[in-house]
């Protein structure tokens, strides 16, 4: 079965699937569009671009969803909402809600993957997040396996390594994992957005990844998918701390060449 079906009786022949389409898997021929070529990535550019809705992909549901552009939300109040937004690490008791955690996972797979692999998973540590911080508390006291690295830093700069000290008290902590670091990057990087714009505060714990990075005792309570690494931890929650400005920046490093 191809996986992209044309409806004939819907396609005009107009040619913008063909046109759009990353890797020419569509032609017009005889007023008619053709998927000719299996080199589709399932990308969907042709399902949405059809303007009359002629196109659908074998799998998937299809639903006609109206796009929304991203300029219906402002660039100016969107750049100074990035500009304000800070990492967090104190949080208040309130839960996420089911609603809202449902909207960041949705954020992160819609967010763009090399090639369209959509290769990125989403580890909720739910019921196992209390003994996941006790694994990552005891790694960072006892030190051994992070010689060089961040514990040995923190000791340095005389950081007590608190029993609370990777998830700061937060109600939802998600791990987002890969094969590479790229897509997992980015999606974590739309979740945080759309849990900020939930009145939510993020923190990502690089500390915990570089924990699930030397402890195969945690990466077996992760149980992260075949060939996955986790690539960001982040520790969600409502802030119990307001920032009223906009922090100082280092000054652009920019090189037109
Ligand atoms: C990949 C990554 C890992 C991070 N890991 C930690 C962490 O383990 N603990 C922590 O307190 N902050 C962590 N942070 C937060 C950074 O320290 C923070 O982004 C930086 O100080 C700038 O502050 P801002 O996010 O409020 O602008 C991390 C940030 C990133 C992007």
């Amino acid at each position: 079965m191809d996986k992209i079906i044309i409806n004939e009786e819907k396609c005009t022949g107009c040619s913008l699937c063909a046109f759009d389409c990353p890797n020419g898997c569509l032609t017009v021929e005889n007023g008619k569009a053709r998927f000719a070529r299996p080199a589709c990535i399932e990308c969907g550019h042709c399902f949405a671009v059809c303007p009359q809705g002629a196109v659908t992909m074998a799998g998937y549901n299809c639903a006609d969803e109206p796009a929304v552009p991203m300029t219906a939300v402002g660039s100016d109040t969107l750049l100074a909402a990035m500009r304000s937004r800070r990492t967090v690490r104190h949080f208040t008791e309130r839960p996420v809600e089911e609603e809202e955690l449902r909207k960041i996972l949705e954020a992160g797979r819609y967010s763009p993957t090399g090639g369209n692999f959509q290769n990125v998973a989403f580890t909720v540590l739910g019921s196992r997040q209390a003994e996941a911080e006790a694994l990552c508390v005891g790694i960072f006291r006892d030190g051994s396996a992070l010689d060089a690295g961040p514990a040995a830093f923190l000791k340095r700069i005389g950081v007590e390594v608190t029993d609370d000290f990777f998830f700061k008290g937060a109600p939802l902590v998600v791990v987002v994992s890969g094969p590479d670091d790229v897509n997992p990057a980015l999606a974590s990087s739309y979740m945080e957005l759309m849990a900020e714009s939930l009145g939510l505060g993020v923190l990502y714990s690089g500390f915990f990844r570089e924990c699930a990075a030397v402890s195969a005792e945690l990466r077996e309570l992760l149980d992260l998918p075949e060939g996955h690494r986790a690539v960001t931890c982040m520790v969600i929650g409502y802030p119990a701390v307001e920032y009223k400005r906009i922090v100082p920046r280092k000054p652009l490093k920019l090189k037109t060449l």
